[in-house]
């Protein structure tokens, strides 16, 4: 996933009202991305609650921390918190053929679909050492592992990876993950998402305990 040098923060604020979301996001002099649900798929774990199609997001990226405008508490917004890290997994060769072959960026258009995926790993998983969590990511004689089963799809979808343990809060989820792709990949999409849930291809994925896909149009940036 795209791995700047100083790291991004990022919030993602989901509400069925669309004002309310402007007031507690316009101040912020981040970069911000709207975007319109229109889908919620729970795929494992206990996924949150209350976000469906029709409901609106907003993506704020900055170079530190994001706070929001204070808002009542009762007004129903769903928030979701990461930051850009350093590669942990990633060889020089897999880096230097990935940054050569990823997708960039996409603008805002009706027929860009966006998607965000939070993941937790389960605790065996973190007890685990570096070695052995980097093994996960590369090929073995019995099977593929995340980076070779991402790498064809690479050119055709864009990914950023934002971690989640290390924002200073106890979040449910360890990663937030992002996509963009055109709407007509939907399919290939949905084959990079089964290869990766495969475990028999990945067995990195027995490790997760939650997933859940927020699916979107990406409408416009400020
Ligand atoms: C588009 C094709 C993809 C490619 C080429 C790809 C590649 C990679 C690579 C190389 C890493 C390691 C980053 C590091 O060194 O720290 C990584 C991490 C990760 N990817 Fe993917 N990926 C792809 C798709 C996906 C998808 C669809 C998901 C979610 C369903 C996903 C979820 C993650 C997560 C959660 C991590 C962090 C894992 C950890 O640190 O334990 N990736 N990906």
């Amino acid at each position: 996933m795209a791995t700047p040098t100083t790291p991004t923060w990022v919030l993602f604020a989901v509400s069925k009202d669309a004002s309310l979301l402007g007031a507690i996001t316009e101040k912020h002099a981040g970069h911000r991305t709207h975007y319109n649900v229109t889908g919620f798929n729970p795929v494992i774990g206990q996924p949150v609650h209350g976000i469906e199609a029709g409901h609106h997001v907003v993506r704020i990226e900055s170079s530190a921390p994001v706070m929001l405008e204070p808002h009542k508490p009762d007004a129903h917004v769903v928030v979701f918190r990461g930051v850009t890290q350093h590669l942990h997994y990633t060889n020089k060769e897999d880096k230097e053929k990935l940054a050569v072959e990823s997708r960039t960026e996409m603008e805002a258009s009706p027929s860009t679909t966006a998607v965000i995926i939070p993941i937790r790993k389960s605790a065996g998983w973190w007890a685990l050492t570096q070695d052995q969590r980097q093994a996960f990511f590369h090929k073995t004689k019995s099977s593929e592992g995340h980076t070779n089963i991402g790498h064809p799809f690479a050119a055709g979808v864009y990914r950023k990876l934002y971690h989640s343990r290390y924002t200073g809060s106890a979040l449910p989820y360890d990663f937030v993950t992002y996509f963009e792709f055109p709407a007509d990949h939907a399919d290939d999409f949905g084959h990079l998402l089964s290869n990766l849930r495969d475990v028999s291809r990945n067995p990195e994925w027995e490790s997760v305990e939650l997933e859940f896909e927020i699916r979107m149009v990406k409408v416009k940036n400020d």
